[in-house]
């Protein structure tokens, strides 16, 4: 089982300038997409940045110092800074990830920024994720259908095998940060594609054995083209998920499941 949580995010895999640690106190030039719905005589335009890099600086403490010093209008979001709340999800260099796990030495000294595509767009690089969450949610029934309706809550926990449980807390993990959704050509097609998260989400509570639904129910939800069948299989939720979760493993579980289910 990974554990995320307590690694920072190497975005600087190949070709985007990242120099390998003898970077601190470079000049850098940050360029953020800058738009907000609100004001819409202002087009969208790129607004550059520069700010002095300190030691372990990540891109929360960057937009920041930004935001105290130099421009207070600047929209973006973080709180729990630890890769834990999945707010702070931008577009970093044209990739979906977590601003927050985000080490400016990963990167080269000018860099972009810009919202997550495909959700709500509240201003800049902030954009309404819980809305569309909700939503697939409430499509999905994201939640766990007890067995038993009225379950007595003075009653001693109920045992679980410790595999399974594992199992179950390996998914579990999705932070519902968006990269998934935002990296998806399927959901850039179909308004209401549940994304890797939902798939997720499925593989999820299937696994659960408290959980009452069979895989026809689930077939009613994800039986259709907003559903697995849209899913293109082209994984590009898989590489950026920040909590490196195993979507391709679980889309191609859920995809054999429903698919015998089709069939039958
Ligand atoms: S599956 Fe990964 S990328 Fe998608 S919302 Fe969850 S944590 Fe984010
Ligand atoms: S594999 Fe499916 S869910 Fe993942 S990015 Fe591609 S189309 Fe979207
Ligand atoms: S601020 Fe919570 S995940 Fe980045």
């Amino acid at each position: 089982m990974s554990d995320a949580n307590s690694k920072i995010i190497p975005i600087a895999k190949a070709g985007n300038g990242g120099d390998g640690g003898s970077a601190a106190h470079r000049q850098l030039k940050i360029s953020v997409l800058r738009y907000n719905p609100q004001e819409p005589s202002q087009p969208p335009r790129m607004q550059t940045y520069p700010l002095e890099e300190a030691d372990g600086m990540t891109l929360f403490i960057a937009l920041n110092e930004i935001r105290e010093k130099q421009d207070p209008s600047l929209q973006f979001d973080f709180v729990c800074r630890a890769g834990i709340c999945g707010s702070c999800a931008m577009v970093i260099n044209g990739r979906p990830t977590l601003a927050c796990r985000t080490l400016t030495k990963s990167l080269g000294a000018e860099f972009t920024l810009a919202p997550l595509p495909f959700f709500e767009l509240i201003g800049d690089l902030s954009v309404n994720t819980g809305k569309w969450m909700r939503g697939m949610s409430e499509r999905l029934g994201g939640w766990l259908h007890m067995k038993e309706p009225n379950p007595d809550l003075r009653r001693a926990e109920q045992k679980m095998d410790p595999d399974l449980a594992d199992k179950i807390y390996e998914l579990d993990r999705c932070v519902e940060c968006g990269c998934c959704v935002a990296a998806c050509g399927t959901a850039r097609m179909r308004k209401d594609f549940v994304g890797a998260v939902g798939l997720n989400r499925v593989a999820r509570f299937r696994l659960d054995p408290r959980d009452a639904r069979t895989d026809d129910d689930y077939y009613e939800v994800i039986g259709d083209d907003d559903g697995v069948f849209g899913c293109m299989s082209l994984l590009a939720c898989h590489d950026v998920c920040p909590k490196d979760l195993p979507l391709a493993t679980q889309i191609a579980f859920v995809r054999r499941k429903m698919v015998s289910l089709g069939w039958s």
